[in-house]
């Protein structure tokens, strides 16, 4: 399968058990190729509560990607062009849908003006943040409790006019 099978849709209400198994299974499946299992147990953090997970989507601008009509991804976008979000199913994983949501991100970004993008991007994540086009600002290392991950402060400047460049 190629990412032209991949749909992209907003995110609706009856996604939000969907979207938050993926992420945990990102976190602890996918992740778990360049983090120890104390620090995405870390990362996971303690059990999540589905009513409100769907309300941080709902307003947090949530994309889905579909394959066969399943929620196989997710991203988000917040106004200040902040990409919070951007987990894909381990079942679907390396199929360019992880570039596929940063590229409907980018989209979106240039209609609505937004100037830049920016986000904290995982070991993981890095390389399809970079094939998007953006750029490591800085390595930061975040404590939780007793376990250290690192991360990187990455961002991609907009051009809003859309001359040239590619997503
Ligand atoms: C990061 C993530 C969203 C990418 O989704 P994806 O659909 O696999 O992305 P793409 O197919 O566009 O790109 C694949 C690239 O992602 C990285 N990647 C994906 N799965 C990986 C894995 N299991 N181990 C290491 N790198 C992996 C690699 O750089 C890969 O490129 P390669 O196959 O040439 O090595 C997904 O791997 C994920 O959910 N990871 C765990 C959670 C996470 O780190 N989220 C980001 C928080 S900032």
């Amino acid at each position: 399968m190629t990412s032209d099978h991949v749909t992209i849709r907003p995110y609706a209400a009856g996604d939000a058990a969907a979207t938050l198994r993926i992420f945990e299974r990102a976190v602890t499946e996918t992740a778990r190729s360049r983090y120890s299992e104390a620090q995405v147990l870390a990362w996971l953090g303690g059990p999540r509560d589905e009513a409100a997970w769907h309300q941080r989507r709902a307003a947090a601008g949530t994309v889905v990607a579909l394959v066969d009509g399943e929620v196989a991804g997710f991203t988000d976008l917040r106004d200040d062009g902040y990409v919070d979000m951007l987990f894909v199913s381990p079942d679907h994983g390396r199929r360019g849908i992880g570039a596929r949501l940063l590229a409907q991100v980018v989209e979106t970004a240039r209609h609505d003006g937004v100037p830049a993008l920016s986000t904290h991007a995982s070991e993981v994540a890095r390389p399809v943040f970079e094939r998007a086009g953006f750029a490591v600002v800085e390595r930061e290392t975040v404590h939780r409790g007793d376990v250290t991950l690192d991360r990187y402060v990455m961002q991609r400047p907009l051009d809003v006019h859309g001359s040239g460049e590619t997503a």
